[in-house]
């Protein structure tokens, strides 16, 4: 297997590190059956790439055998973001899903123990055949068989069809909400068109809390602002109660 090396990993403060330690043991919960685990958001830049690599690497952190799969083609900043650096050359999820190469030569081992990455070589104008073509759903069923945890990072929901298309592939997704962007109507109607695939959401997580009040060194990202199994989290607790009473 070709070798990656992610040059740009960002230290996690310690309560950024416990808020998404939570979330892994809360994924825990959920049951055996949550293997690919979809995180998306209602608009952009809420932070869907930063939880979804950071929830990776937990996972790998504690044992188990993770992949990340950048599936925004569209709009992938990982790479660059994370500087992910490969003597092998740098291929991706847009070759394999077009035909060009086989699952095997897309898939990286990584500086990160256990940790393994399916990266976004170059964007893609319109993937949106990539994602609906046959190899998509067989690249999901041969990575659920190898992998023990599979975070796939996507485009935001409001915006193109993407992130729907990737979620009938997934056992579960998780939104990321950062705290001061979308509008609780916008979230309300994210949410609602979560709840009409069959894939759950397994959770929301409030991220970019604003604790400078509090007098942090870290200021406006220092931590997630939790992460509610089915939404704790006052606005999103109507879902939790619908949820709960399943
Ligand atoms: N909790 C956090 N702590 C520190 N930095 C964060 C946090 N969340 C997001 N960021 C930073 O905010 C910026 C946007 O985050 P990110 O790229 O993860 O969002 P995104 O939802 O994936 O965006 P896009 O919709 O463009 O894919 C990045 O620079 C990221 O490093
Ligand atoms: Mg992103």
């Amino acid at each position: 297997m070709k070798n990656l090396k992610m040059t740009k990993m960002p230290e996690l403060p310690f309560d950024v590190q416990e808020a998404v330690n939570q979330l892994r043991v809360n994924i825990g919960f959920t049951g055996d059956s949550i293997k690919t685990i979809m995180v998306t958001s209602t608009i952009p830049n809420e932070g869907k790439s930063f939880v979804a690599m950071s929830l990776w690497r937990n996972i790998a952190n504690v044992g188990n055998k993770a992949l990340l799969i950048d599936a925004d083609i569209r709009n992938s900043e990982m790479r660059d973001r994370y500087g992910f650096a490969s003597e092998d050359g740098l291929v991706g999820i847009e070759h394999f899903l077009s035909g060009k190469l086989g699952l095997h030569e897309v898939i990286y081992t990584t500086n990160v123990q256990n940790g393994f990455v399916l990266p976004v070589s170059t964007n893609v104008i319109d993937p949106t055949i990539l994602l609906e073509s046959d190899r998509f759903k067989k690249m999901m069923e041969v990575v659920k068989e190898n992998f023990d945890y599979i975070v796939v990072d996507t485009p935001p929901l409001n915006s193109v069809a993407d992130a729907m298309n990737i979620s009938k592939y997934c056992d579960g997704s998780i939104l990321v909400v950062g705290s001061n962007n979308a509008s609780r109507k916008i979230i309300n109607e994210t949410i609602n068109s979560l709840k009409r695939t069959e894939t759950p959401l397994l959770g929301i997580v409030l991220n970019r809390v604003d604790t400078s009040r509090r007098g942090s060194a870290y200021g406006y990202y220092y931590r997630y602002g939790g992460y509610g199994h089915y939404g704790r989290y006052g606005q999103y607790g109507r879902y939790g109660e619908e949820q709960k009473k399943k």
